[in-house]
């Protein structure tokens, strides 16, 4: 197979990665953010046209306040730095999740980044934040719900490809390989629907510790799959 067209990820184990090195989780953080950047690079270099990544799932919103406001502020640093990284790179930004629930700035922030790089197309890094798969699925129903309501849409006229383009995803190709880091083996509410027929790739490596070479690797192994679709078998 040739190389995936869309990676999306579940950067995990930024947690593990500062207690092994005695270090507080935001460290952690800290050192994951900064890898995002080097990882998109390197997609890049490969050939990966989409990548997907798990910022802040509507779960965290349950961790330590302190934690969830450190995530908020790299997000935020990281968005700043992102549009240089996307005149650099030629590189779309867009983030997918509910966003109304975060800070007017930072809403405000997303909108620019997103328009700033929505010129570029050779590497399209989509950030999911306060993101839910049963989330979004549950607001593109109400959204279809809303459009009957309306009478711009008939219930006869829904199919897969309709509902697709009520998605935050809409956009955006189904992923091709989906990789969770630091030894999960779960989905964790991440893309349920769009990764109906995606390779998975699981690695004991912490995400901050995922370089260009682990990259590469998942890309190998995808690579080497044989994929099957519904039995039939690719030639
Ligand atoms: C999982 O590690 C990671 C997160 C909850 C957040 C991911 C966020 C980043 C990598 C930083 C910012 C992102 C961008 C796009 C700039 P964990 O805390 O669950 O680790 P653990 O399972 O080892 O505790």
């Amino acid at each position: 197979m040739s190389v995936p067209e869309h990676i999306a990820i579940i950067m995990d184990g930024n947690g593990r990665w500062a207690k092994k090195r005695g270090l507080p989780r935001n460290a952690g953080h800290t050192a994951g953010a900064k890898n995002v950047e080097n990882i998109c690079v390197a997609a890049k270099k490969l050939g990966v046209k989409y990548l997907t990544l798990y910022a802040l799932s509507t779960e965290n919103w349950s961790r330590p306040e302190a934690e969830v406001r450190a995530l908020m502020r790299l997000l935020s640093g990281y968005l700043d730095k992102a549009i240089k990284t996307a005149h650099e790179n030629q590189m779309h930004i867009r983030v997918i999740g509910d966003i109304s629930r975060l800070d007017q700035k930072f809403q405000r922030q997303i909108s620019e980044a997103e328009r700033v790089s929505s010129v570029y197309s050779d590497l399209n890094l989509t950030i999911a934040i306060n993101y839910g798969s049963r989330d979004e699925i549950v607001r593109a129903m109400r959204h279809v719900a809303e459009d009957i309501k309306a009478g711009t849409l008939l219930p006869e006229a829904i199919t897969e490809e309709l509902f697709d383009s009520y998605l935050d995803t809409k956009e955006l190709p189904a992923p091709d390989l989906l990789v969770r880091t630091s030894g999960e083996q779960r989905l964790s509410n991440y893309l349920l629907w769009q990764v109906a027929y995606s390779e998975f790739y699981f690695t004991p490596v912490p995400w901050p510790d995922f370089d260009e070479k682990e990259l590469a690797k998942a890309v190998d192994a995808y690579e080497n799959r044989d994929r099957r679709y519904g039995g039939i078998r690719e030639e």
